[in-house]
């Protein structure tokens, strides 16, 4: 454990510049510096980095971040990891959390066992080349299956003595605990209590974690006896469903290619590594398991599983594929020839051959999934129709992102032969149970926050107010589904953007017009009066942040200002020398110290309003929740599509500049959009009930149809050009 003060210590030290320079050459521009951007192949710099705002960033392939979020990237290493790495480099000690005795003895159990297994592995490293068995029956095999040495060095093959008692006594003789031997499973004990070597005469498949470290082995045996691969137990060193096999060798080649080819077996990853393609990694023959997907992701969000073109290929292909979908993950298979897996396919081809054979037969997931289940016979029976059909909606339910839903949706409608509309209808309704689902899962934003509140019933027709309009007559069903409709997301993208980048920054008048209130207070104040929350999931997370910091911010603000004050008198001590040693007339002295007094006041002005938008920035950027660093990273940068009537508008106002304009219209937008919704939804009622409906429904409806329709004037009043009109 970091403990919160050296976290913020080291996260103070790092310096972007200095940070990424170890990996990009970068060059001054303005007040940024460019460079080619370490996460994508490109030609021309798209990767800027900002030493004031402690970032970078690539707008080509939007990655970057703080210099945590740059060393997680680049790194592939967890949040705790880069934070210990930049302390390395900047020489930050870390006070790690006092371990409790039993932390302390876990702790060193896990030493001594990553001791005993890299100790292990080179010994069956070594026994592979340097004595005759190893190189009669283990090199032998590996290099008749065509293994080169290249491979062989860099996944630390090796080869395990056939006698039974080689490895316990090698072990013996280094003066090693065998107890440490026996929890790895590289030793058992017979009944009679004699030790013996639990891996013999088989070649052996060291799985390195991440960072390099052996935990766990794999064991082919050689022979055609029963059990064709030994592995190590789990232990405190492995956990079988959270590791990859290749993960280690194939990293950088991940990030580098943004892109991650899963395949099945050990000898599968070698052999696509030896054909040029290493960005490969082995989920060891098992399903896919969401601390897998995680290790992959932190290096890139594009996957490709590799499958034999057999039937049970097909199926495995399809298993896991609503995880990836889940995980934000654009995910694509490739189906091999009949008879053929990743590693005998890349024996029979070059690796041109290969590579030709990936880009004319990867297919989208989801467009597999369809041409797989939708077949002849499927198409058929109808039972088997529907099954298909809605296995096909269940997937395209777990995209996270709408358009990417809809494209899916058009397609399978064209190859179903059926209206967009009942598919989207499907969709629409599988998501919102999995939306259930997941929000039980994992609570997000803590905060006691709804979305629109139901207050009963006021339909009458006098105009009232926004906030009451906006609530009235949501029902708990309809709450539910507005927490699921992501339509709003771009309506809310701007106004979480303006809190991200100018959160404390105090642009707006109160209504008595004696004092100033914040970004964060404006937005705060308007969501509250129409009892509306972010219906997107991470804005809602970020902008809870945001006012959970506030009380911090208002802390260091004032340490900011003290310390600023101590630096204007410094300052003004300076320039007065300066200006005492110019030959000059009391009069002029006195202009020369006005002039003075007003650059170092404008400074510290400009001082100041930096650190007001900076110091949130950072904290979001380098938050432990991966969830509110990637959005506030992404928010913090991202050209917004500005409304026309600002695109045209002569000039060169900065964004800043006219924030007391932008975030109020960005939110009449928003809330317009909701009013919309309501509408829509109203008149679709009025529309389908309007013949079964009493007199006194139908008025009532009426009345709440002409409340909200005069609401939705004064709206399209307020935002001017733009029309409200549903349609
Ligand atoms: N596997 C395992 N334990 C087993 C069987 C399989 O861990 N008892 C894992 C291994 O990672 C193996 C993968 O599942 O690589 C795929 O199994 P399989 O296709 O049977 O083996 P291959 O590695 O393809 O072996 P070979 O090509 O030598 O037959
Ligand atoms: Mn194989």
């Amino acid at each position: 454990m970091i403990d919160q003060a050296t976290a913020q210590r080291i996260k103070d030290a790092a310096d972007i510049v200095e940070v990424v320079s170890d990996y990009v050459h970068l060059v001054r521009r303005g007040s940024n510096y460019m460079g080619l951007c370490p996460f994508h192949n490109e030609r021309t710099p798209s990767f800027s980095v900002s030493r004031k705002r402690n970032f970078c960033y690539c707008f080509s392939c939007k990655k970057g971040g703080s210099p945590v979020n740059f060393i997680m990237e680049k790194e592939g290493l967890s949040y705790k990891e880069a934070l210990l790495h930049l302390a390395k480099k900047y020489g930050i000690e870390v006070q790690e959390r006092e371990l409790s005795d039993e932390e302390r003895a876990r702790q060193s159990e896990r030493e001594a066992l990553l001791v005993a297994n890299e100790w292990a592995m080179k010994l069956m490293e070594q026994d592979m080349r340097s004595t005759q068995e190893g190189r009669d029956v283990g090199l032998q095999y590996l290099t008749q299956r065509g293994v080169t040495d290249e491979a062989i060095k860099a996944f630390h093959l090796g080869y395990a003595i056939d006698n039974g008692q080689h490895m316990v006594e090698e072990a013996r003789k280094a003066g090693f605990n065998l107890d440490v031997f026996k929890t790895l499973g590289l030793i058992g004990t017979s009944q009679q209590g004699r030790e013996y070597d639990r891996f013999r005469g088989r070649v052996i498949f060291p799985i390195l974690n991440n960072s390099g470290k052996v935990i766990a082995f794999g064991g082919r045996d050689l022979k055609g006896g029963l059990a064709k691969y030994i592995n190590s137990p789990e232990s405190q060193l492995y956990k079988k469903s959270n590791e990859l096999y290749g993960i280690f060798q194939a990293r950088s080649a991940i990030v580098n290619q943004n892109k991650c080819f899963l395949v099945e077996g050990y000898m599968d990853v070698i052999g696509m590594w030896q054909s040029g393609m290493r960005n490969v990694v082995a989920s060891s023959g098992t399903a896919l398991t969401d601390g897998q997907i995680t290790l992959i992701h932190r290096l890139t969000d594009n996957i490709t599983l590799i499958y034999d073109g057999d039937a049970a290929g097909i199926k495995a292909s399809l298993r896991g594929i609503d995880m990836l979908l889940g995980h934000h993950m654009n995910v694509k298979v490739l189906l091999l020839p009949d008879n053929d897996d990743p590693d005998s396919f890349a024996r029979k081809h070059t690796p041109e051959e290969f590579q030709k054979y990936v880009d004319e037969h990867e297919t989208d997931i989801i467009r597999f999934k369809i041409n797989v289940l939708l077949t002849e016979e499927t198409a058929r029976d109808p039972q088997k129709r529907i099954g298909a059909v809605n296995s096909v909606v269940e997937s395209i339910a777990h995209i996270p992102d709408p358009i990417g839903r809809d494209v899916y949706i058009q397609e399978c409608a064209k190859l179903l032969n059926v209206t967009e509309d009942s598919i989207a209808q499907s969709v629409s309704r599988a998501r919102e149970i999995l939306i259930q689902k997941w929000k039980k899962e994992r609570q997000w934003g803590k905060s006691g926050t709804q979305h629109v509140a139901d207050d009963g019933q006021q339909d009458n027709g006098t105009p009232v107010q926004t906030a009451t309009v906006l609530t009235t007559g949501v029902s708990a069903q309809q709450q539910q589904s507005y927490a699921g409709d992501l339509s709003f997301r771009p309506l809310e993208l701007p106004v979480i953007k303006y809190c991200v980048r100018y959160a404390f920054l105090e642009v707006f008048q109160t209504e008595d017009g004696e004092s100033m209130i914040d970004v964060l207070e404006y937005v705060s104040q308007e969501l509250e009066d129409d009892n509306i929350v972010f219906s997107v999931p991470e804005y809602r997370t970020v902008f809870h942040e945001l006012q959970r910091i506030r009380p911090e911010f208002a802390k260091v603000l004032q340490q900011r200002r003290a310390s600023l004050e101590e630096e204007k008198k410094k300052k003004m001590q300076a320039g007065i020398e300066e200006i005492a040693t110019q030959d000059l007339s009391v009069n002029e002295i006195r202009i020369q110290e006005k002039r003075l007094e007003e650059e170092i006041e404008a400074w510290a002005h400009e001082e100041i309003n930096d650190f007001i938008k900076v110091w949130p920035a950072q904290m979001l950027a380098s938050h432990e929740d991966d969830n509110v660093r990637t959005t506030a990273t992404v928010l913090l940068h991202e050209k917004h599509q500005l409304s026309n009537i600002y695109a045209s508008a002569p000039g060169n106002e900065t964004e800043e500049s006219k924030l007391d304009r932008l975030v109020p219209r960005a939110i009449t937008e928003w809330k317009g959009e909701i009013l919309n919704n309501q509408l829509r939804a109203l008149l679709r009622k009025y529309h389908d009930t309007a013949a079964t409906m009493t007199p006194e429904e139908e008025e009532k409806l009426q009345l709440r149809l002409n409340s909200l329709m005069k609401l939705r004037q004064r709206l399209a009043k307020e935002i001017g050009d733009r029309t409200l009109l549903p349609r």
